[in-house]
């Protein structure tokens, strides 16, 4: 799989893809990720990529030029799957998006910035487009982060345990049971009974009580319930 992240700011996404889960699957070759400074693509002589709105609100907005360059001079090298937009006015990503796009082969994510991005890319050159949650961040950097993290956990050979990606939260719908390590009394915090029991059937039992149980009271809203 490949990734190509278009963004104003790369030094912001230099760390997170060079530790633990993502950079063992970069150095397997499951991945490559690419960052590509939108300012390389602007034609304007101060290597502008934002301007003032139309319409006179507050705040600037990427222009379509670079943007269109930039995912031009991509999409000639080879074909994507989908052009990924970030931007809180959008749709939440989750664990079924993460499934999906990762079983596709390239993929492009365009970070936003300022108060936005012109229409118009959003219109003719972006296919699909993600908020990472209600609220929202300086950029879109930190959200292309999370998605491609997402994607990147659960490339096959990417976590050692294949079984272990399955069981996160979210796979089945529901939150992770809680997890225990030795020592199975830490001054006098005891580790639930039936786990010690190594009746296997039993503990799976109690395990999907267990995330029922979390999720009902911590997101009932992944239970078709009204969330509290
Ligand atoms: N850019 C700013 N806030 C964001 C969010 N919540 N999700 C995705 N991109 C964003």
């Amino acid at each position: 799989m490949r990734i190509d992240i278009i963004t104003v700011l790369p030094e912001l996404l230099s760390g997170p893809f060079d530790h633990s889960i993502v950079k063992r699957a970069r150095e397997k070759g499951l991945v490559e990720i690419q960052l590509h400074p939108l300012r390389d693509f602007s034609e304007d002589k101060h290597r502008r990529v934002d301007d003032y709105p139309f319409g006179g609100e507050a705040g600037m907005v990427m222009a379509v030029q670079p943007i269109e360059n930039a995912i031009r001079h991509l999409t000639s090298q080879r074909d994507y799957d989908e052009i990924i937009f970030t931007t809180p006015d959008a749709p939440v990503f989750n664990q079924g998006a993460a499934n999906q796009l990762s079983t596709l082969q390239n993929l492009i994510i365009l970070c936003g910035h300022y108060k936005g991005v012109d229409q118009r890319v959003r219109d003719h050159l972006v296919t699909m487009e993600w908020s990472i949650g209600d609220y929202v961040l300086s950029g879109g950097e930190l959200a292309a982060a999370v998605i491609t993290d997402s994607i990147v956990r659960i490339l096959p050979g990417a976590i050692s345990d294949g079984a272990s990606a399955l069981s996160d939260s979210f796979q089945d719908g529901l939150l992770s049971p809680p997890v225990y390590t030795r020592p199975a009394d830490y001054k006098g915090w005891k580790v639930p009974e039936i786990l010690l029991s190594g009746h296997a059937a039993k503990i799976d039992d109690w395990k999907h009580e267990q995330s029922l149980e979390k999720t009902r009271r911590l997101r009932p809203d992944l239970l078709g319930d009204s969330p509290n």
